[in-house]
């Protein structure tokens, strides 16, 4: 039980540190805030009810990432913290309660409420009333000093009259959402990426190296904190704001003092409901004890204050406008409707599309065009419609009608259950999605042959089909834009070794139906060659483990059509011949054990499963006294209950590389 913990609490730490590196360092978020607070809170939930399992450079325990080299290291005066969340009013109330217990007090406490902006936090040192430099957080006890970054920012004084000969003041910078869009156009202008919210823009604006491109974009920022109060004779959190108001500091004006957790409450939604109308983005309410003694005697821990709190929004809803719809076209001709909406902000990021999923989605909800609509980000991250305002429905509105026929191609368009269909496979927005499938990672890995170029090849007319891929020169390369001798060369090598890919690879990539990786791999060591597998019958498909008679049919079907045919014929005479697998007689150590997965593995389970199965290995999906090992990954389910009570041998991730060594 223990070890499961254990390694979950690792795995954790792994996730939340490099997402921790990735926001600091390169500005690039891969988790949505959202998702980022959700894992934190279960390691800590996790580390809470395992002491033993508690380390100092945990994420809980630590903030923030090391300071990057290219800017001087300053050292904070007094740690910069970050700050614990809450989500409902029982953690609000937990907080209060934690309050309560450690400074065994009953009597009432006031806070100050602020609006948690949305940016980055700097600190600003001052010596003998001078401002001598300003630094982000870094890892909260050095930062990187940002000095002439913020240098073209109104909103502090460089000069303090009657100060103490060293005051640290604190503060957020952030990116006012026109501002951000401002600079995301120019980017695009530009050919650059855009930035995906304001926060990672000011903090990219932030770190430039160029003083003079931070200085043309409007940075703001308002400020909260000094890391030494007392220094000043300030009694509470409303006279710092008071002190840094009047000598000059842009201070947020949403600010309120309220003498109980009943009064913060009620501010709360009366915040979340203005949230929309302000020009910057928050996302959330700080609450702070309001008495410095009491903040003091209450102290923090390596990572957070006891006396404040981070009261998070709820996913936000904004409504906007349908404007379109667009069809989008997979691969297998599948078509995914997108709407495409009057661009708004919604959880930090502009949002100007959301998927439709499929044609009913549209019919169910009566979606029509010109429609007001609520819109949300699932899970935090991706962008949906949650309902339609009908009350506001412009009159003369229709129901929408798909159209009948491909757009690009004017080949009809048929359903297959609840999925929308362009059968001409010819159809060029298809044959795009074909081709970055062949080439991609898991199929035939051609590195270097990007949508852009793939895009380039059609427009010019060098690549119609996949076979076309094996007919370029190194002229046809070099000429495309983005391309030079180096680049063009790479590429053809990269094309060419694609000739000598595995079966498995190539089947993969030929996108058959309902075959991914994992079912790619059991039918190349069925059948070892393509001409033996076109030759199958549906029977003899379906007689394959793993593979269903809708899949056999499906496949059967395929590999009969002319033009699959010509197209195997036309890769085999341009040298396209997929190595065989393994064969079934080397290595086959694991013959006749049964292997159960379980939990998240750290690579995909068919992929897994495919290279137990190559070794000889069954692999079931249920647990049973016949099985030998049960394979547990990241928050096993009941499979795990289950091995142990039948006392079948459990085993990690990183035994099952020892098994499949061969040195288990
Ligand atoms: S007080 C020791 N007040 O939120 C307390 N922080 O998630 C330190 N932030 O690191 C912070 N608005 O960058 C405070 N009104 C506010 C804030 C605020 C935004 C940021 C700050 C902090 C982060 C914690």
């Amino acid at each position: 039980m223990t070890d499961r913990v254990a390694a979950r609490v690792l795995e954790l730490r792994l996730i939340l540190t490099e997402a921790n590196y990735r926001y600091y360092l390169e500005q690039d978020p891969e988790l949505s805030d959202r998702e980022y607070d959700r894992l934190f809170a279960e390691l800590k939930a996790l580390e809470t009810a395992h002491p033993e399992l508690q380390t100092s450079d945990s994420p809980t325990q630590t903030v923030g990432a090391p300071p990057q080299s290219t800017f001087e290291s300053r050292r904070h005066l007094e740690p910069m913290l970050s700050l614990d969340n809450a989500f409902t009013r029982d953690e609000l109330e937990a907080f209060e309660a934690r309050i309560r217990r450690t400074l065994a007090y009953e009597g009432a406490i006031a806070y100050l409420a602020e609006l948690k902006i949305d940016g980055l936090s700097v600190s600003l040192r001052y010596e003998q009333g001078t401002l001598v430099w300003a630094a982000t957080r870094g890892n909260g006890v050095v930062g990187e000093d940002v000095t002439l970054n913020l240098m073209a920012l109104g909103d502090f004084p460089r000069r303090l009259e009657g100060v103490p000969d060293r005051l640290e003041v604190r503060g957020e910078v952030y990116l006012s959402k026109a501002e951000f869009a401002r600079i995301n156009a120019e980017r695009a202008r530009g050919g650059e990426p855009p930035f995906r919210n304001p926060r990672n823009a000011a903090s990219g604006t932030l770190r430039q190296v160029d003083p003079k491109v931070s200085s043309e974009r409007g940075l703001r920022a308002f400020f909260y904190g000094l890391a030494r109060p007392d220094q000043l004779g300030l009694k509470t959190q409303g006279e710092i704001l008071a002190w840094l108001e009047r000598r000059g500091f842009c201070v947020n004006e949403k600010r309120r003092t309220l003498d109980s957790l009943a009064g913060v409450e009620a501010l709360i939604g009366e915040w979340l409901s203005e949230r929309g109308h302000l020009s910057y983005e928050v996302d959330g309410v700080v609450i702070k004890v309001d008495r410095l003694d009491l903040q003091e005697d209450l102290g923090a821990t390596s990572r957070a204050p006891r006396w404040a709190i981070a009261y998070k929004f709820p996913a936000e809803e904004v409504s906007t406008e349908l404007r379109a719809i667009t069809l989008q076209v997979g691969r297998t001709g599948k078509i995914t409707p997108v709407a495409e909406l009057e661009p708004r902000f919604v959880d930090g990021s502009v949002v100007s599309r959301a998927t439709l999923h499929n044609p009913g989605f549209i019919a169910e909800k009566d979606l029509r065009l010109g429609d007001r609509v609520v819109i949300h980000k699932s899970g935090g991250i991706i962008p949906e419609i949650k309902r339609v305002l009908y009350d506001q429905r412009p009159s003369g509105s229709v129901p929408y009608a798909f159209s009948e026929r491909c757009p690009e191609c004017g080949a009809a368009l048929v359903f297959e259950g609840a999925n929308l269909f362009w059968v001409n496979p010819n159809c060029r927005a298809q044959l795009l999605e074909r081709l970055r499938h062949y080439a991609s990672r898991q199929a035939m890995d051609i590195e270097g042959l990007a949508k852009k170029t793939l895009e380039q090849l059609m427009e010019r007319g060098l690549v119609g089909r996949i076979a076309d891929l094996y007919r370029l020169s190194f002229e046809d390369l070099e000429a495309l834009e983005g391309f030079a001798e180096l680049s063009a060369r790479k590429l053809l090598n990269e094309i060419e070794r694609s000739k000598t890919r595995s079966l498995a690879r190539f089947l993969t990539a030929l996108g058959l139906p309902h075959v991914g990786r994992g079912t790619a791999s059991v039918l190349a060591r069925s059948f070892g060659s393509v001409a033996a597998l076109r030759a199958a019958s549906p029977e003899e498909l379906s007689a394959v483990p793993d593979i269903g008679p809708v899949t056999a049919k499906a496949i059967y079907a395929v590999m009969q059509r002319g033009e699959v045919g010509e197209l195997l014929e036309e890769l085999a005479e341009l040298g396209v011949s997929p190595s065989q697998d393994a064969p079934a007689s080397r290595q086959q150590h694991l013959s006749g054990m049964r292997f159960v997965l379980t939990g998240t593995l750290t690579r995909p389970r068919s992929e897994v499963k495919a290279e137990l199965e190559a070794l000889g290995a069954k692999v079931g999906s249920s647990v049973s006294r016949q099985t030998d090992y049960l394979v547990a990954g990241a928050s096993p389910g009941s499979k795990l209950a289950r091995a142990e009570a039948l006392g079948v041998k459990v085993v990690g991730e990183e035994e099952l590389t020892g098994i499949l060594r061969h040195e288990i």
